[in-house]
């Protein structure tokens, strides 16, 4: 009402031209939205990243590393938990839980027993090539974030879990925690705060299942990695029956360089709710497949075609890509157009940010073949434990395979989609989840793919070849 009469007035004292003027004006001062993606050097966290300079103490110290640690002790866990949660940082190893108020879930006391971090430096989201660069390149921000990251929980020690194949980055690790031992860094009274505080390394034996909490935890301990149910909750109970936080490699070696620069610097990046710098890593048909720290809420192409010299055969070549590493969902041409690379756009395009691994699919690549393939990998990794789980992926697996050559009914589309719906949510560990969405985000999207396919196939062949167990009907 009023604005109409405020146009009114206008119009009667300028004319329409006038108006048409003043209206310009006031669009002309309004901000224009906010644009994210463009990370200056002065902003990187990760400035070893592709390993040119030296990873060693030496070099980590020139790097900024190990600066004013011991200053950030004597703050208080208070004061680093305030910073962690004002800086917004959300968890780097696929669910973006918020990380400060995920390192307060130990409390502050567990009368008689340790307590520990973990760090989560398995990496086998097929994909995924993020972690590893901090390991080889920069493992000095991994050792000092253990230290900061475990003073913030009263931790006695961290536990580095890495991943068996990462024999460089283990070295590396290795070479790190020597050094900051020598120099006094870790270990007794650690940077002469009066803090005590020992880092272990572990090595794995490469089992994807091993990359989730509970499962790395019981590995540690010696035993099969298979996950836990919960709860009890590892915060609670976890690594030796002691209170626990589980945390990714990333998550925490960007911490050090948080509290220095304040959580307010690390919450000025990115859409709201997203915050932070973020280490993306692409790998399919760009040009140059490349892990590159960003800001976060950068647009997908942006990223693709800054860093990544752009689609091979130019952007009308992209099929689709995977945002997260091979656990998401994928988004077709027509959705990376839109979408932003942070938790909550792709969330909203029912994908997600997962790990931050963009694998990139051009017009070549045989979409029903490229899930299939996922569809392979977990039933290969799923641990057994659950029913939904191991007989759900295997029927995933044997499915997809047949759909692959064409071979099957257009109806085993609605029951492949079913099946998904039974695996999700249904298990004790987010594996079952990780199986189901890749096929869930082929049919939403390629659906018409998958028909033609089907539809193409030889009658004879699908009802001769078709696995039908005992217990199940199908009609046709
Ligand atoms: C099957 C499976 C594999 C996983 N693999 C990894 C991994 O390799 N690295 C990782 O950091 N998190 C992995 N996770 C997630 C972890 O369980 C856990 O959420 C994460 O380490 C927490 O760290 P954050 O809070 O810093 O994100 C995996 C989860 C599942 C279900
Ligand atoms: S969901 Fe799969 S991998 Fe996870 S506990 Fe169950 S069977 Fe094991």
């Amino acid at each position: 009402m009023m604005i109409q009469g405020f146009k009114n007035k206008l119009i009667k004292t300028q004319g329409v031209q006038g108006l048409a003027r003043g209206l310009a004006s006031a669009a002309a001062a309004t901000p224009s939205p906010r644009t994210y993606g463009g990370l200056k050097d002065q902003d990187r966290i990760f400035t070893n990243v592709y390993g040119r300079y030296d990873f060693k103490l030496k070099g980590a110290l020139k790097r900024g590393d190990w600066y004013k640690t011991k200053e950030i002790i004597h703050k208080g866990e208070d004061w680093i938990l305030k910073e962690i949660k004002d800086s917004g940082l959300r968890g780097r190893g696929g669910a973006g839980f918020p990380s400060g108020l995920k390192w307060s879930f130990m409390g502050k006391s567990s009368p008689g027993r340790k307590r520990y971090l973990v760090i989560n430096a398995d990496e086998g989201e097929p994909g995924t090539c993020k972690d590893r660069e901090i390991l080889r390149h920069e493992p000095h921000k991994l050792v000092e974030g253990c230290l900061l990251a475990g003073r913030a929980m009263l931790a006695n020690a961290a536990y580095i879990y890495i991943r068996g194949e990462f024999v460089q980055e283990a070295n590396n690790v290795q070479t790190a925690i020597d050094e900051a031992y020598k120099a006094g860094l870790i270990g007794k009274n650690a940077c002469e705060s009066g803090y005590d505080f020992d880092v272990y390394l572990v090595r794995g034996a490469g089992a994807y299942i091993c990359g989730e909490e509970t499962a790395l935890i019981e590995s540690i301990e010696g035993k099969q990695g298979k996950p836990r149910l919960k709860p009890p909750f590892p915060a609670d109970t976890g690594l030796f029956g002691c209170p626990t936080t589980v945390s990714n490699v990333e998550t925490v070696a960007v911490a050090p360089t948080i509290l220095r620069r304040g959580g307010s610097w690390f919450a000025g990046f990115g859409a709201p709710r997203n915050s932070g710098t973020k280490l993306f890593c692409i790998s399919g048909h760009v040009n140059n497949p490349c892990t590159v720290e960003e800001e976060m809420s950068i647009p997908l192409r942006e990223l693709l075609e800054r860093h990544c010299g752009g689609i091979r055969g130019g952007w009308d070549n992209l099929l689709a890509i995977i945002p997260g590493g091979s656990s998401v969902p994928l988004l077709p041409k027509h959705d990376c157009e839109v979408a932003a690379m942070d938790f909550d756009s792709l969330r909203d395009l029912q994908s997600g940010l997962g790990t931050a691994a963009v694998i990139v699919m051009d017009k070549s690549v045989d979409i029903v073949a490229a899930i299939a393939r996922l569809s392979a990998f977990y039933r290969h990794e799923s641990c057994g434990q659950c029913t939904p789980c191991r007989e759900g992926t295997t029927w995933l697996d044997n499915m997809m395979t047949r759909f692959v050559a064409g071979n099957g009914h257009v109806d085993e589309i609605n029951q492949l989609m079913e099946l998904t719906k039974q695996i999700e949510g249904n298990t004790i560990c987010a594996l079952g989840d990780a199986a189901a969405w890749p096929v869930q985000g082929l049919i939403r999207h390629f659906r018409p793919e998958l028909e033609r396919r089907l539809k193409s196939g030889d009658r004879d062949a699908v009802l001769k070849d078709i696995y039908v167990p005992n217990n199940y009907s199908v009609t046709f």
